[in-house]
């Protein structure tokens, strides 16, 4: 028989599932790793705590799954995008790897956008320069830690140091890759025009692959760490949410998902580069070749409702454990008691600021309007529909775009809640599905692995013979113009609050 790995590198921890030629767990192993923030606003994670969890999780589905490591055929990788790895000459870690949602290279998107141009830039990188990404944490090391870029010799995504420490190539691929505003999107290569503007050496970067295809091979070292066999195949992968569209089928023109993970993301693909010129929304290259994505970010999604939960719901948490129950369960059945609106009780999710369609590094979480009346059920509920109003948010920049998808899949741990799916169907006012496998990017992966060792001839036939429909949730049009009323007020709230924002940061 023949299998195939995927691994998805996250930021609350790795990922990793053995699956046959259909898409059939065989075996599913996950470990957790910290998340440092050193001040306000910044988010780093070690490069060995992903290595360790990887190391840990492949040998555990091995082991599990009784398969033999010969038959593991093809190996892809996904991952949390935009982290910032450093190597020296040697391959040792250079510092923490500051991570997506870190917020403080305000000042060095100031810098790329006066040495680029923001339109120029925009043209190239299909995004304005953005605190999320990759090229203004490479320049936030060179202003504020210039003897560490001075031994800088290799920079690389998060999966793509995994990558290196499978198989000693030190690569990307287009979709990650997209993310790291060094990338010509529309040409999918490097930009060396937008590396010399920035001062940034292309001899520090990895090769750029498709994601389907072969990039290097399982060493020997590599071997013994894991238990794979020397010389299983590594395929390019994808970022998180290019991965999470070919676990989910969204492969083709008008197709789209939303997906609740730490962050949530409103992902269409798109047959032809489209780019919003106010940059409110990304454009990246798709794991499908020759294809694009255009994707709303909302920084503070499920780590909304997580941060909820450590902070206020220990209630919630005894009683799942009395109940052997996860306490987002617990949770949900509280939330589900209030009716639409929680009372008046509005949440902004803008925890870690907030991207679509904000793109403010500054912006933070507000409850507003909260009463002497509300409890945890009300403030949980208000969690849950702030987020599904800030993933609305991304849907309206699409459709100022021109880009109106026709079906809409629900993924990621908050997909799960049968109240957050209906909460986006009511919203959206369009019907939700699920699709029947809950792996989404480790399965995303696993497919582009299947077609990069010919297992399938592209990841359309692919997706066509593993991806099988779940559960579809219909909209109510009573509840949706019951909430529009309320996502009238919290779209005025931002723009009541910004400039508030903005001084509170500067206190
Ligand atoms: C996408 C983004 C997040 C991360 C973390 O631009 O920043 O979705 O990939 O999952």
């Amino acid at each position: 028989m023949a299998y195939v790995l995927g691994i998805d590198i996250g930021t609350s921890g790795t990922k990793t599932v053995l699956f046959d030629k259909e898409g059939t767990v065989l075996a599913s192993s996950t470990v957790e790793y910290p998340l440092y923030q050193p001040e306000n606003g910044w988010a780093e994670q070690e490069p060995l705590d992903w290595w360790n969890a990887v190391k840990s999780t492949v040998s555990k589905v091995i082991s599990d799954s009784g398969v033999v490591a010969e038959e593991i055929k093809g190996i892809g990788l996904s991952g949390q995008m935009h982290g910032l790895v450093m190597l020296d000459k040697d391959n040792n870690v250079l510092r923490p790897s500051i991570i997506w949602c870190d917020q403080r290279t305000a000042k060095e998107c100031e810098e790329i956008e006066a040495k680029v141009g923001r339109e120029r830039l925009i043209e190239i990188t299909a995004n304005p320069a953005l605190t999320g990404f990759t090229a203004s944490k490479i320049m936030w090391v060179k202003n504020h830690q210039p003897e560490i870029y001075a031994k800088c010799a290799h920079i690389l995504l998060p999966k793509d140091y995994i990558r290196f420490m499978l198989t000693g190539e030190y690569a990307t691929e287009v979709s990650d890759a997209s993310g790291m505003q060094l990338l010509d999107v529309p040409g999918r290569c490097w930009s060396d025009e937008v590396l010399e503007k920035l001062d940034i050496d292309k001899a520090l970067l990895g090769k750029v692959y498709e994601s389907p295809e072969v990039t290097g091979y399982v060493t020997e070292e590599a071997s013994k760490a894991t238990g794979l066999k020397v010389g299983t195949a590594v395929v390019g992968g994808a970022g998180d949410n290019a991965a999470a569209a070919v676990g989910t089928g969204v492969v083709k023109e008008g197709r789209a998902f939303t997906t609740i993970g730490t962050s949530g993301v409103v992902f269409a693909h798109s047959d032809k580069i489209s780019i919003d010129p106010k940059g409110r929304v990304h454009t990246f290259c798709c794991a499908v070749p020759g294809a694009w994505h255009v994707m709303g970010v909302t920084q503070g999604a499920g780590l909304s409702l997580k941060w909820l939960r450590d902070t206020v719901c220990s209630p919630e948490i005894a009683e799942a454990e009395a109940q052997n129950k996860d306490p987002y369960y617990i949770m949900d059945k509280e939330a589900e008691k209030v009716t639409i609106g929680a009372e008046r009780l509005l949440y902004l999710p803008y925890l870690m600021g907030e991207r679509t369609p904000h793109l403010d590094p500054d912006a933070r979480g507000v409850f507003f309007g909260l009463s002497a009346m509300h409890g945890r059920p009300h403030m949980i509920r208000a969690v849950m529909e702030g987020v599904s109003y800030s993933l609305m948010d991304c849907l309206s920049v699409f459709s100022e775009m021109g880009i109106y998808p026709d079906s809409m899949i629900a993924c990621g741990g908050g997909g799960t809640s049968k109240l957050w799916r209906k909460m986006l169907a009511d919203i959206y006012n369009c019907p939700i599905s699920t699709i029947a496998s809950k792996e989404g990017p480790a399965l995303g992966v696993a497919i582009l692995a299947m077609v990069g060792t010919g297992m399938y001839g592209s990841v359309e036939e692919a997706c066509e013979a593993v991806i099988k429909p779940g559960t579809t949730q219909n909209p109510e049009s009573e509840n949706h113009d019951r909430y529009m009323k309320f996502y009238e007020r919290y779209c005025a709230l931002y723009p009541a609050l910004k400039e508030e924002f903005s001084k509170l940061a500067a206190v």
